[in-house]
């Protein structure tokens, strides 16, 4: 093989791993447990850790990615990239792999600017997603 033809292979794969690397999802068996609490509420059980964690940003007065995550319409209308919640599915819900921080790239809060959902509490919103986010 001649050697242009090498370098640009080598560069066509390095650059398709940075691809790959920036598209980098989060692996769902890492995140925390659903919790095994039946009958969970965004009023009485999610609205609260959101008020603690995310509305600052994600409310009210400020919507930074045009997401608002203080009402239940709010949030199913999801932010500028689209849905946040699949009901029914929190492991494929971009809420909740934000709300992990395995992402360094999209986690949530920014790092510094407000306090993280535990992992117990990230347990809870996930049982609300998986029971219909009512
Ligand atoms: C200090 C402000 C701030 C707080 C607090 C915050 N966010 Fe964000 N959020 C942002 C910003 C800014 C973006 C836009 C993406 C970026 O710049 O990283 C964003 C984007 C997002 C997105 C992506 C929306 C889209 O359509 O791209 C989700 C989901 C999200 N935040 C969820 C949350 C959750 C859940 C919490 C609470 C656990 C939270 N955020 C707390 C500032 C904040």
């Amino acid at each position: 093989m001649k050697t242009s033809a090498k370098i640009i292979l080598t560069t066509a794969s390095l650059l398709s791993l940075v691809i790959a690397v920036a598209h980098a999802a989060v692996d769902p068996t890492k995140l925390p447990p659903a919790s095994k609490k039946t009958g969970v509420t965004f009023d009485k059980d999610i609205k609260p850790l959101f008020e603690a964690s995310c509305t600052k940003c994600h409310g009210a007065e400020k919507q930074k990615a045009k997401l608002r995550l203080d009402t239940i319409p709010a949030i199913m209308r999801g932010g500028e990239n689209g849905k946040v919640v699949e009901v029914g599915n929190s492991a494929k819900s971009l809420i909740i792999h934000a709300a992990s921080g395995l992402d360094a790239d999209t986690a949530m809060p920014p790092e510094g600017k407000a306090t993280p959902l535990t992992a117990v509490q990230l347990g809870l919103v996930r049982a609300w997603i998986d029971q219909g986010a009512k």
